[in-house]
């Protein structure tokens, strides 16, 4: 079940107007919730948004229009030390990845640059000591999906006790 989940997988940048409900968020957060975190810190926080004009500034900042169709960005913020929190963000977005696809609903690893980072933590006043690497559009594709299948499986890629 869940190898399915992650082959159906897929990023999706185009889509399709259909509600994603409050439920159906609750349960990527908690799949998010749910992931393993550096030392247990458990420091990341998700910021929800459904609000039209913040997504299009979203959308305007990251110069990516089809942002503003999502019907949920999930932006998470992490308070982890060092290097942790782009793991602890890394893991934690997998995870709603993962239940989305299992849901049937379409996500995308956005990347966050820094400059961008500036301007979309003023526009939702995230605190100094929270970082953000990622935004993570959420809702059904527009267009049906090829899910992961053989042609991803490269043996060639994994090597038997040593290189
Ligand atoms: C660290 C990371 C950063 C990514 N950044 C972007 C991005 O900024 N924009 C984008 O459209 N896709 C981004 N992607 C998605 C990849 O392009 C995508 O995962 C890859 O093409 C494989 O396609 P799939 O996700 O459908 O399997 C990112 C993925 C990862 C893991």
């Amino acid at each position: 079940m869940v190898l399915k989940a992650i082959a159906q997988r897929r990023s999706i940048r185009e889509y399709a107007p259909t509600a994603v409900s409050d439920a159906q968020v609750d349960e990527l957060l908690r799949a998010a919730q749910f992931a393993p975190s550096a030392q247990n810190s458990r420091t990341t926080d998700f910021i929800v948004v459904r609000e039209q004009a913040a997504k299009d500034a979203i959308a305007r900042i990251m110069e990516k229009p089809f942002l503003k169709d999502a019907p949920v960005i999930i932006i998470p913020a992490s308070g982890a030390k060092d290097i942790f929190y782009v793991q602890d963000i890394a893991i934690a977005s997998e995870n709603i990845f993962v239940q989305a696809a299992e849901l049937g609903i379409g996500t995308l690893w956005k990347h966050v640059a820094p400059e961008q980072a500036v301007k979309i933590r003023a526009l939702l006043g995230i605190p100094d000591d929270k970082k953000i690497v990622n935004l993570i559009p959420v809702g059904y594709p527009k267009e049906k999906t090829v899910p992961h299948g053989d042609a991803d499986f490269d043996r060639k890629r994994i090597h038997a006790d040593r290189w």
